[in-house]
């Protein structure tokens, strides 16, 4: 089991590859130049089975220990940039204006190449590992989609891991938990029906503006009054379209919200009160309303032994003090979600330190992170595929 400075080498060259990355984003499934760049690194390594074109733009990359017979591990990185247009000033800022890697994406891919280098190097495990390099995680469901295109069977994956940096936690540090570390995300559409007119004659009208406003404030009871409040659940409209004009009353108006939670239960349970507390209260004026509740991401789901794997790897890296296995849950979400759907795994923090937030156009992956996401990863493979 190795301490960070087994990596020190490694940082240099992921630093490099983590700035030519970050200088050449690319988003959702469009990561060509990106997926090549790790393809030919890949090849470099002298990994030959390397398999390109996966959800369009993904790869999945064996290495095979020379410990023997064993299992193959899936280790995830996601390689998508963001429509953002970068204020980090840094020199090795985004050269293309409007996208940037704004959430680290260039730091996960850098680290699992600096892992693959490792390990291909190395193969002190039995089994083999598989590098899942996947595009699209933001929002574009690229991890679904490797999923549905068969990757778990095809090689033969029986457990899979993944990580993502935090703004926020010391570099060197990790953050974990058994059982529920992200919400899910859903998205809804709620069309509140009424009767138009001139906004000077509200008499004659069924103004859906009203109802819509009631309706805002009953959907936040299903939060505060019906779901038990030791379960998260958040419920936030967040668009709303009614007239164009001052003054015009709009037939209807159309909401746009999202509901997280941690608990998977709460997902239908959110779409059955939201329908019905929307639906009573427009019903109530007159009006009524129709809901297009649609399921994103499910809850990122640590599970039991894989998470005490994933501990074991880490605090043999940094020691038990910086490993703090017991997080409060996040309400972000993450694709890799679908991943841990589909087989039994365990997603971590990597301290990022004190940078701006993902998604924050002053964001940067922290390179001193790099040895640690590196470290981890090579002791996760020895840990879990031990000879
Ligand atoms: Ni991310």
């Amino acid at each position: 089991m190795h301490n960070v400075e087994t990596f020190r080498d490694l940082q240099r060259e992921a630093t490099e590859w983590r700035r030519y990355l970050h200088e050449n984003p690319e988003l959702d499934y469009q990561v060509h130049n990106t997926a090549r760049f790790v393809t030919e690194k890949l090849a470099s390594f002298g990994i030959n089975h390397i398999e390109t074109g996966i959800a369009e733009t993904g790869i999945v990359a064996l290495i095979q220990g020379e410990g023997g017979e064993g299992p193959t591990i899936g280790l995830r990185a996601d390689m998508d940039a963001l429509p953002i247009l970068e204020a980090s000033n840094k020199p090795w800022s985004s050269k293309i204006p409007g996208k940037m890697h704004a959430c680290g994406h260039d730091g996960h891919t850098a680290m699992l190449l600096g892992a693959a280098k490792y390990l291909a190097g190395t193969r002190k495990f039995k089994g083999s590992v598989a590098l899942i390099f996947q595009p699209a995680e933001e929002g574009a469901l690229g991890g679904l989609r490797m999923v549905q295109e068969g990757i778990m069977d095809r090689f033969n994956i029986s457990q899979v891991f993944g990580m993502h940096n935090a703004p926020g936690m010391e570099v060197g540090k990790f953050g974990i938990r058994h059982g529920p570390m992200l919400a899910s995300l859903d998205e809804f559409d709620l069309i509140v029906k009424g009767r138009g007119g001139h906004a000077a004659k509200p008499n004659e009208t069924i103004d859906p503006v009203v109802i819509a406003a009631q309706i805002i404030m009953g959907l936040q009871t299903i939060v505060s009054r019906k779901a038990n409040p030791i379960e998260s659940l958040v419920i936030s409209v967040t668009k709303l379209k009614a007239a164009d004009a001052f003054n015009i009353i709009p037939d209807e108006v159309e909401m746009t919200g999202t509901v997280r939670t941690h608990e998977p239960s709460l997902r239908d349970f959110a779409e059955t009160h939201i329908l019905s507390v929307a639906q009573g209260i427009a019903r109530g004026f007159g009006g009524d309303a129709e809901l297009d509740y649609r399921r994103h991401d499910p809850v990122t789901f640590n599970h039991m032994e894989e998470t005490t794997l994933a501990i074991k790897a880490a605090r043999n890296l940094v020691g038990s003090a910086a490993v703090d296995d017991n997080i409060k849950p996040r309400m972000g979400s993450e694709d890799f979600a679908y991943m841990l759907e589909a087989r039994p795994g365990a997603f971590i923090f990597l301290g990022n330190g004190p940078t701006a937030g993902v998604h924050h156009p002053a964001y940067d992956f922290n390179d001193e992170a790099l040895p640690f996401g590196i470290g981890y990863w090579v002791n996760l493979v020895e840990t879990t595929l031990a000879t």
